[in-house]
């Protein structure tokens, strides 16, 4: 009933998650949308004030009208009712997403972070890791966007890139592919939402203070909101791909996982930097698709790099890994964790006990059967989640036991 429960709050809570996340990054991507699309002002009649108060306006066609947007100065005496805030969509994303997080990595002992080939590490110590990574990830970010680097970007920023990418490796050397992934974009969005905490928010309320006491809007304050703003902008994409990236166990899991991550976060920004530039760069186009192929190649390159575990493997065994990667079947037989599905290292020739409390032996007719026919026979303690892989050829069968029989 417990762990029933704790599976259907999971779902609740990342049903949650995706909604959130989806109203809030739509937000971030339209605002900077809007923002970079603003056409110099034009002067509205004879009202110098007016005139002197617009920063600038666009016209939008939507919902079969035309939405004249104009982003202004705003004045003591003509503060606008209602003016609307947004906060709440990227509250509400950080919170479902530590639910989520709690629920779906926190909670078995912390079993689902760690990898057991990788380190001896004990479940609640990862847990402990995991939220000091994303605690000292805001407080060292902060610090250096808060000093005198904030000034010199050309080393801020790929000080902040090397930092995310050296807690990447240092978490990959106990945790699974798939946990580092997750725990990285985990800590890129808590920026976020401290960010709009932090920055933004108290940016924009110490402004709003200052108007109602009748002083002017100092545009300081917005600058440094926009700032923390662009910030999380740059985040949005590769947050998304790192938060999708349980269903790439073939990133995940590969050999030289962390180099790819250090390529998907650095293309998917420069992407997103190149579609910013669209009206200050003519080959702005160009340089997105040559980013975009470069970043394929180079992935595609990286996974066919051999990794330390290939040497050794026969050539059967060897595509039984590939097939095991590409397949799927990482994602859930996760190397060290037995939270979603069974352990295979050490499967061949040892004895199962199945769902009907009956034992047997895990020669190669069981695994090809529990492969290719995955319901026949359900392993104790587990949901029959397994998919039916009777796609296979029985080569590729061959391989896959041939490859189970090495683990
Ligand atoms: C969606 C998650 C999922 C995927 C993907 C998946 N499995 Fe499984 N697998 C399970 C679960 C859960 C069990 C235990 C329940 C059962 O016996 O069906 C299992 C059981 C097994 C068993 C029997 C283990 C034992 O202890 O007796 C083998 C062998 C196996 N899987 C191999 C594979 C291979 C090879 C692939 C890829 C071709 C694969 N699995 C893909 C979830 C998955």
């Amino acid at each position: 009933m417990e762990s029933e429960l704790a599976g259907w709050l999971s779902i609740v809570f990342r049903f949650v998650h995706v909604l959130a996340a989806i109203m809030w990054i739509g937000n971030s991507l339209l605002f900077t949308w809007m923002e970079l699309n603003l056409l110099p002002p034009k002067k509205n009649g004879d009202d110098p004030k007016e005139n002197e108060d617009l920063l600038g306006y666009l016209d939008m066609l939507h919902g079969g009208g035309v939405f004249h947007l104009q982003k202004k100065v705003l004045r003591p005496e003509s503060i606008p009712v209602p003016l609307h805030w947004f906060m709440w969509q990227s509250y509400t994303t950080w919170i479902s997403g530590v639910l989520l997080l709690v629920s779906v990595y926190y909670t078995h002992g912390g079993s689902a972070l760690l990898d057991a080939s990788k380190s001896t590490l004990t479940g609640s110590s990862a847990i402990a890791l995991s939220v000091g990574g994303l605690i000292f990830g805001w407080l060292v970010y902060d610090l250096i966007w808060r000093s005198k680097l904030k000034e010199r970007r050309a080393i801020a920023i790929p000080l902040s890139l090397a930092l995310i990418l050296t807690a990447a490796w240092l978490f990959n050397q106990c945790f699974n592919g798939r946990a580092v992934f997750l725990q990285i974009g985990a800590m890129m969005a808590t920026l976020m939402t401290a960010n709009v905490f932090i920055h933004i928010i108290q940016n924009q309320k110490k402004f709003m203070v200052a108007l109602k006491a009748g002083l002017p809007h100092d545009l300081k304050y917005g600058k440094q909101a926009k700032l923390r703003s662009m910030h999380n902008h740059y985040m949005t994409f590769p947050v998304l791909f790192l938060m999708l990236s349980g269903h790439f166990p073939q990133l995940t899991s590969a050999a030289h996982s962390v180099p790819i991550l250090a390529v998907l976060i650095v293309s998917l920004m420069a992407i997103k930097f190149w579609m910013n530039s669209r009206y200050q760069f003519k080959h702005w186009l160009k340089a997105l698709f040559a980013t975009f192929i470069a970043a394929v190649g180079l992935i595609a390159l990286l996974l066919n790099l051999p990794g330390q575990s290939a040497p050794g493997l026969s050539s059967a065994a060897a595509e039984g890994s590939k097939l095991f990667l590409n397949q799927g079947c990482a994602a859930c037989h996760q190397t060290g964790s037995t939270l979603l599905a069974p352990q295979l290292a050490g499967i061949f020739d040892s004895l199962q006990t199945l769902a009907d409390g009956s034992q047997i032996k895990a020669d190669e007719a069981y695994l090809r059967e529990s492969i290719s026919l995955s319901q026949a026979k359900i392993v104790k303690g587990y949901p029959a989640a397994m998919p039916a892989y009777t796609h296979l050829s029985a080569e590729q069968l061959d391989q896959l036991i041939a490859y189970l029989k090495t683990l």
